[in-house]
């Protein structure tokens, strides 16, 4: 098959990508007819996929915020996609234009695209590699000019965890990432949900075997679990929408709908 200009040739293109779904739910570019078809296939059977994927790239947002306003200026972003509006270096660069952000991901046309869009920003990186290997990321992300784990750091995980399923041990994976932050760093997650959800939602999170990627619903209590001893904010980890909303008019009827947690902890330094 002819490869699209500027990709690189270890992508499949005879298989739906999640990171492609996902950029075209956002109304991207970066998507092929086999994406959208799957996409157009998970959508009608929940409407409220796309407001999902929303939710979750606003939840982004406002924790980044949050994390600028605690005085963090660098992020490592596992998970980051392909890049579409409102990324986390135009947040975090907006608010600190000296804010440093690593963008990783598994998906080579994510990690491709975001190159060519990064080009030109010193203060980003983009490394391809897969969450399951967390210490290659840290080793990666620690070379000079990207982050300083001696000085507070942002981990952000959103949409991504429940791509790891529990052979793949996220737990360990969460604790070796945690280990290696600084005291004040923060961790940012958000992670699909089986709590509170309609059977059509169900339905269509297991079409997500289509891609290279299947997603592994969790409760609660398994995804506060991912944030070990630190401290979780407030509001807690709670339905997306209902994490500091800019406003309460932003919070829908039925935050539930959108089938996913968010939250964030703060790593404080341990007494004594
Ligand atoms: C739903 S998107 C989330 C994008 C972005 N974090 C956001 O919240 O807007 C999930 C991303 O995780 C990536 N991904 C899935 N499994 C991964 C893994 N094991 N390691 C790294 N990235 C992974 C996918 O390629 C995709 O780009």
């Amino acid at each position: 098959m002819q490869m699209p200009d500027g990709l690189p040739a270890e992508i499949d293109l005879s298989r739906p990508s999640a990171a492609r779904v996902y950029d075209y739910f956002l109304g991207g570019a970066h998507n092929f007819e086999i994406d959208r078809q799957l996409a157009e296939q998970i959508a009608s059977m929940t409407p409220n996929l796309a407001g999902t994927m929303r939710a979750g790239r606003e939840f982004l947002r406002r924790a980044v915020r949050a994390l600028l306003d605690a005085g963090i200026d660098q992020f490592l972003d596992i998970g980051s996609g392909i890049p579409t509006v409102g990324n986390v270096h135009e947040v975090a660069q907006s608010a600190n234009p000296k804010a440093r952000v690593v963008y990783v991901d598994i998906d080579p046309v994510a990690v491709a695209h975001s190159r060519e869009l990064l080009a030109g920003n010193d203060l980003t990186a983009v490394i391809h590699a897969d969450l399951r290997e967390p210490g290659r990321i840290l080793a990666e992300s620690r070379e000079p000019g990207l982050l300083d784990f001696n000085r507070p750091l942002g981990i952000l995980l959103a949409g991504v965890v429940h791509f790891i399923p529990d052979a793949d041990r996220p737990g360990d994976i969460l604790a070796t990432l945690r280990s290696a932050a600084a005291p004040g760093s923060h961790l940012v997650i958000s992670h699909s949900t089986y709590e509170d959800q309609p059977q059509e939602m169900l339905d269509a999170q297991r079409l997500s075997a289509r891609t290279d990627t299947e997603i592994t619903l969790r409760s609660r209590a398994e995804i506060t679990s991912f944030f070990g001893d630190w401290t979780i904010l407030e509001p807690g980890v709670v339905h997306m929408p209902l994490w500091r909303p800019d406003s309460p008019s932003d919070v829908d009827d039925k935050p539930e709908q959108f089938g996913a947690f968010g939250g964030v902890a703060r790593y404080d330094r341990p007494a004594g």
